[in-house]
């Protein structure tokens, strides 16, 4: 592959990311630990103790440090934030402030995003992103959140992967059962909720943090038409994806996070064949697709929005695997850059073994976490990141 020995540019970041609720534990004030807990949840183990990063992350940020990253992506929990309406937690916050002075101390670039999946009960119980109170609560929890971010954080992201925050949404309205995910839409109210919380709570961090960069994270699903399908893959990836990246045209920067793709013939998109390589998960095993997210992302939002990759990895416990796979999607995304995609940080999925929204497998961590210590384990697929990290360069 003629990418071998590219060199990244002065300045890129390349470090991993992790998100509240799958790390931390005990997130009880959340929407999530309630589903997991409700009579009859379809999750297989409920979060409990998560990898107690809560407590640990000081040892995880010397373990990052020590490794070579140079950023890490976490999320601040808005349950522990503002467990009540308007009421916010010193505590909480001094928590995170000292997470994100840990980072700087140890030379990294914290990454910090506002809103990665799970909301407080209250929130959630009142309507969620549809109801009306939505876009004025989203942006009095940035207001909230701002203060230790000013002057300390350059990137914050205030919802991940807002694109499927409504399918996830839309789905339970519908109830789940014999809803085909792969061809669903979201569901407008919901779209423009998230997107009108967004845009409000940018306004806000703006406002408040002169030197914050504000995106969001848009999940990159690369829909590859099948001959003859390409209007239909217009049609899909429009609600499902484009509609989100349109969204961020006048942000600072845009979060692009890709695993795999989805091939669309006529009449919607279709299964992974049978015969595909599968990962974990069940994704195709493809890790040509960052290169080709980065694409059409930098298409969709415009030469002015620099990207940062803020998830890219693999589930897998063959950790050899794990490192064939991110050199592919490294050598995609330097091709992409070689032809002037504006990229600025690679961030893994993820930084630990953790929390996969429902169990703790399948795991996509760099660094092994013992279920019963919590011991922490880098495997060898840290180190071959690390040392990239360090160099600024792919291997030869
Ligand atoms: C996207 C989500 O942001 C993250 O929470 C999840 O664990 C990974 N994808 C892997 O499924």
């Amino acid at each position: 592959m003629p990418t071998g020995g590219f060199v990244f540019p002065e300045g890129f970041l390349i470090g991993a990311s992790t998100s509240a609720h799958q790390i931390e534990g005990n997130n009880v004030n959340s929407d999530w630990w309630a589903f997991e807990h409700r009579p009859g949840s379809p999750v297989r183990e409920p979060s409990g103790d998560a990898v107690d990063g809560y407590h640990r992350w000081r040892q995880d940020l010397d373990l990052l440090r020590d490794l070579g990253f140079t950023a890490y992506r976490f999320s601040v929990e808005w349950a522990r934030i503002e467990p009540q309406p308007g009421h916010v937690s010193r505590a909480a916050l001094e928590h995170y402030r000292r997470v994100i002075e840990g980072a700087r101390e140890r030379g990294i670039e914290p990454v910090v995003t506002l809103h990665h999946f799970t909301s407080p009960r209250w929130f959630t119980g009142f309507g969620g992103w549809a109801a009306p109170q939505a876009t004025e609560r989203f942006a009095a929890y940035a207001a909230a959140v701002a203060p230790i971010l000013d002057g300390a954080v350059r990137y914050a992201a205030t919802v991940n992967e807002p694109n499927m925050v409504a399918l996830m949404h839309t789905l339970i309205r519908k109830g789940g059962a014999d809803t085909d995910f792969a061809r669903l839409e979201p569901d407008d109210d919901l779209s423009a909720g998230l997107i009108g919380a967004h845009h409000a709570a940018r306004e806000v961090l703006r406002a408040a943090c002169p030197d914050l960069r504000v995106g969001w994270t848009v999940a990159n699903q690369v829909y590859q038409p099948e001959p003859g399908a390409e209007d239909a893959c217009r049609a899909h990836a429009w609600p499902r994806e484009d509609r989100f990246l349109e969204a961020a045209r006048g942000d600072d920067w845009i979060g692009v996070q890709s695993y795999t793709r989805t091939r669309v013939a006529a009449d919607g998109p279709l299964p992974v064949p049978e015969e595909a390589d599968k990962t974990l998960t069940g994704w195709e095993y493809y890790p040509a697709a960052l290169g080709q997210a980065v694409r059409h992302t930098a298409g969709v939002v415009g030469p002015d929005v620099p990207i940062l990759v803020t998830e890219n990895g693999i589930a897998t416990d063959d950790d050899d695997r794990r490192i064939a796979y991110t050199g592919a999607a490294l050598a995609g995304l330097a091709d992409a850059m070689r032809e002037g995609a504006d990229v600025r940080a690679y961030l893994h999925w993820s930084a630990l073994d953790n929390y996969e929204w429902g169990s703790y497998r399948p795991t996509f961590g760099l660094v092994a976490v013992d279920r019963t210590t919590f011991a922490r384990t880098p495997k060898p697929s840290a180190r071959w990141l690390g040392a990239i990290a360090r160099d600024r360069r792919l291997p030869a």
